[in-house]
């Protein structure tokens, strides 16, 4: 090559260059400008049992760095906690809230592991469905004696049955169930089982999972004699995933200092920080947390638990009449389901599979959720998060019409 070749292709190289990192600025202009723009808006409607569905406000109040110990967040954490005790009505005097990094099922285990004494404890779990044999893994996991009394996946913990077992037996020093089993839907009398815990064991703690429905269901901590609940950030309450809370009796929490057998789940050293300086002991989730806020300032304006229950009440009554007139059946029989999740038998039709339907349904923007049940083959719709009866009958035209271009006969003509 000459001399002169070289010294062209060398300018041709720099030019090259120079406007190449003209569009590298530009790009990050552009990007600069599009992170502090609006949000994009969700489009996708979340019919299932998390994550879910969230308001563009509640996403908004995440656009914002805050350090751990920046006294803006130090008031949202106090906040946050003082909310969740108003919600369960429970005096602070006799209950304490505490937030946990994490999904629900790290404040689940965080339940046992914490509390459960390690000489001489011993776990009663009622289970119908995978969120109580959940419980079950989790406390073999940790090598917590448990004993797991199962029940059909289409009807409640039976009291009966209960009832026997307590009677059997009141060494257990733990008793858990599940409130809303989100597996089929179904709603758990937590109150009856309550009842009969502490009237053969009245030492034990009880121990609720209202994972799914704590915010919308109802929940009378005392006449259900409640130890401790647990829950997370993003089912009724209505933020972002990212972390777990536990609202548990004050009296409980301080027979488990010493007791846990994991530092990050420790919920007695978690609370104790919280108390002493409203900071947590290691990276908390702060764009959840300040999402959390708003949301729950949104869940008082809607009503608070009465209101934001009329809503999803609602959602699931337009799901189960157009659910219906389309010909689809339902798992559970109308006095022990709830309104957060239904699950819904396949169509007994040669051109019907769950994955087309849910693919076709998930183009059109709509995410429903397949089924876990252990001897139906169903999926679930859920009506929980930020979904609204329109949403709902949005969602039916779709069904229907992803139905037809599947081939599948609307009405279907399945029998019960
Ligand atoms: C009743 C119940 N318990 C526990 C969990 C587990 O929560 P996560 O999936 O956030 O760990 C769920 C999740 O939906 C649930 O519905």
């Amino acid at each position: 090559m000459s001399v002169r070749l070289c010294v062209k292709l060398a300018r041709c190289s720099v030019t090259l260059l120079r406007s190449q990192s003209c569009i590298n600025k530009e790009i990050v202009q552009i990007y600069r400008s599009l992170s502090t723009s609006q949000p994009h808006t969700a489009e996708k409607k979340l019919f299932t049992p998390g994550p879910l569905g969230t308001s563009l406000t509640v996403r908004q109040a995440m656009l914002q760095d805050l350090g751990s110990r920046d006294i803006k967040f130090i008031n949202v954490v106090k906040k946050i906690r003082a909310d969740l005790l108003s919600i369960a009505e429970v005096a602070p005097a006799d209950f304490t809230s505490i937030l946990l990094q994490g999904s629900g099922t790290f404040a689940v285990e965080s339940i046992f592991q914490t509390s459960v004494p390690r000489t001489g404890g011993k776990v009663l779990i009622l289970e119908n469905g995978v969120y109580g044999r959940r419980m079950k893994t989790i406390c073999d996991t940790l090598a917590i004696p448990a004993h797991m009394e199962s029940f059909a996946e289409d009807s409640r913990v039976d009291l009966g049955r209960v009832e026997s077992v307590l009677k059997a037996d009141n060494s257990f020093t733990h008793v858990a169930v599940v409130q809303c089993e989100t597996t089929s839907g179904l709603f758990n009398d937590v109150e009856s089982v309550g009842k009969l815990v502490k009237k053969y064991i009245p030492d034990c703690t009880y121990f609720v999972d209202a994972m799914s429905s704590f915010g919308a269901v109802p929940v009378d901590f005392s006449a259900s004699n409640i130890d401790v609940l647990v829950s997370s950030a993003n089912k009724c309450l209505q933020g972002v995933p990212g972390f777990g809370f536990a609202i548990i009796r004050k009296d409980t929490l301080s027979r488990c200092k010493g007791n846990s057998r994991s530092l990050s789940l420790d919920l007695y050293d978690q609370c104790d920080a919280l108390d002493k300086t409203s900071q947590f002991r290691f990276t908390p989730a702060t764009h959840a947390m300040l999402a959390f806020s708003q949301a729950l300032d949104e869940f008082r304006q809607e009503g608070g638990v009465h209101g934001r229950r009329q809503r999803y009440m609602e959602n699931c009554r337009v799901l189960n009449e157009g659910m219906t007139r389309l010909g689809f059946h339902s798992y559970l029989k109308e006095d022990v389901a709830g309104y957060i999740i239904t699950s819904y038998f396949y169509p007994q039709h040669p051109k019907f599979s769950f994955a087309e339907f849910y693919n076709r349904l998930n183009e059109k923007d709509d995410v429903i959720y397949p089924g876990k049940l252990l001897k139906a083959d169903c999926f679930r719709i859920g009506t929980i998060g930020h979904l609204f009866p329109e949403d709902v009958e949005q969602l039916l035209r779709n069904i229907e019409s992803v139905c037809r271009d599947m081939g599948i006969q609307i009405p279907l003509e399945d029998k019960a």
